[in-house]
């Protein structure tokens, strides 16, 4: 496009409506990738008593999946009939259902479900009134931040309100969705109900969908971007959208400050500052005791935690102390073993340094990673603008996702 004609007002307006760190995806058009998920998703939804419960780490997009995957099962004789809650910590049985109760009201009646339970609601309760769903509707029932509930004796009901849910004749689908390493930690008794519920463990995006949610809007907002560019956002964010979003976003609003289409490399690179204020500010404070200097005194936090942000992980993005040798050895300008840092690697699990790292098995074979998934973007872009890396160093330790 001729850049003469271009509204520069009215595309950044587009850019702030087409990217979006933060809120959850609505849309089947905004939603990239996991294609293969999304259909054993609407599978789930349409067999009989089946349920499913989405879990991953946080920021990977188990809300937007659950909120998007059911949109096209829509058809002339069926109606998808979504009711989304948030579990919070203070739930119990009866009040998460209630949630839901609150949000249904059965035709010729004149108040809500919940009104109609003064007394605590049980699960025969909830069994007698998703049985009440028509046979031409797909009632989809959707338990968000389910990982928050403390309640022990609510994560028990569930699973045996699952169990019970078998003998429905007709068909309502429950989508328990939260943040956890595995299913172990979210469901009671899990073995009991395994075949009803399906587990769908949520992974970081790959690359190519991480490309897909750049280029996809790039496109849509008639801009241009540069491969090594769409390369550089998706190496910058690892696999969590809301990095690709944030980066994206001010990219975008960068190239039009100058009043350009176009976005290349160096665009990214300057949006980095931008895209580091935007990240939840937990993130920032961590980071900022993960390093501090105590007394003035000089101290090698900074690259230590550099260094194990640009380590090799293992598919449960655990690094050992041994990998963090040679990143640090490459930051520090000369050789790094293990017991001149293994010190700093503890320090760092403990809430004076901010608790960014976790440390897991036992003595020979301990492994590390980051507490936040958010943590590893922030503080390879927060070590590349304060000088604690160079560009070249994240090159050679380009971490291969
Ligand atoms: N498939 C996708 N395509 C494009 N953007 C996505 C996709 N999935 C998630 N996002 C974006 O990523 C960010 C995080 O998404 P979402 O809130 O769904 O994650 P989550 O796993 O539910 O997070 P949390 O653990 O905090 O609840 C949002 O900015 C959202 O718009
Ligand atoms: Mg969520």
């Amino acid at each position: 496009m001729a850049t003469g004609t271009v509204d520069w007002k009215k595309l950044r307006v587009e850019v702030l409506e087409t990217f979006t760190p933060g809120p959850p995806i609505n849309e089947v058009a905004q939603f990239a990738g996991r294609k293969a998920t999304i259909q054993r998703l609407q599978d789930i939804a349409i067999e009989r008593a089946r349920h499913a419960i989405i879990f991953g780490e946080r920021g990977v997009g188990k809300t937007s999946l659950a909120n998007i995957f059911h949109k096209d099962l829509n058809s002339e004789t069926k109606r998808v009939r979504e009711i989304a809650v948030d579990a919070d910590s203070a739930d119990s049985f009866d009040s998460l259902w209630r949630k839901v109760f609150r949000r249904i009201r059965w035709e010729g009646e004149d108040t809500t479900l919940d009104l109609q339970f003064p007394a605590p609601i049980e699960p025969d309760h909830v069994f007698l009134q998703l049985g009440r769903f028509n046979q031409n509707e797909i009632p989809i029932i959707i338990i968000d931040e389910y990982d928050r509930i403390a309640d022990e004796t609510c994560r028990v009901l569930m699973t045996d309100l699952i169990k019970a849910l078998t003998r429905l004749k007709n068909n309502p689908t429950i989508v328990l969705v939260g943040v956890a390493e595995n299913i172990l930690t979210l469901v009671r008794d899990h073995a009991s109900i395994s075949r009803n519920l399906l587990q769908v463990p949520m992974q970081r995006m790959n690359n190519e969908e991480i490309s897909e949610v750049i280029t996809s809007r790039t496109k849509r907002l008639r801009m241009r971007i540069s491969s090594d560019a769409v390369w550089r956002i998706a190496y910058f964010s690892a696999g969590l959208p809301f990095y690709a979003h944030s980066l994206g976003k001010y990219s975008a609003l960068a190239a039009i400050e100058s009043e350009s289409t176009s976005i290349g490399e160096d665009t990214v690179l300057r949006s980095i500052e931008a895209c580091m204020a935007d990240v939840n500010y937990t993130i920032a404070e961590s980071y900022t005791r993960a390093t501090e200097k105590i007394y003035r005194k000089g101290n090698i936090f900074a690259p230590v935690l550099a260094a194990c942000a640009m380590t090799e992980t293992n598919d449960l993005g655990q690094f050992t102390a041994a990998d963090v040798e040679a990143p640090l050895s490459e930051i520090m300008g000369t050789p790094m073993k293990v017991p001149s840092f293994s010190f700093h690697l503890n320090e760092m699990c403990e809430p004076e340094r901010g608790s960014v790292l976790r440390k897991t098995g036992s003595r020979r074979t301990f492994q590390y990673h980051f507490a936040e998934a958010a943590m590893q973007p922030y503080i390879i872009m927060k070590s590349l603008r304060d000088g604690v890396i160079r560009r070249e160093m994240f090159e050679k330790f380009y971490v291969r996702r």
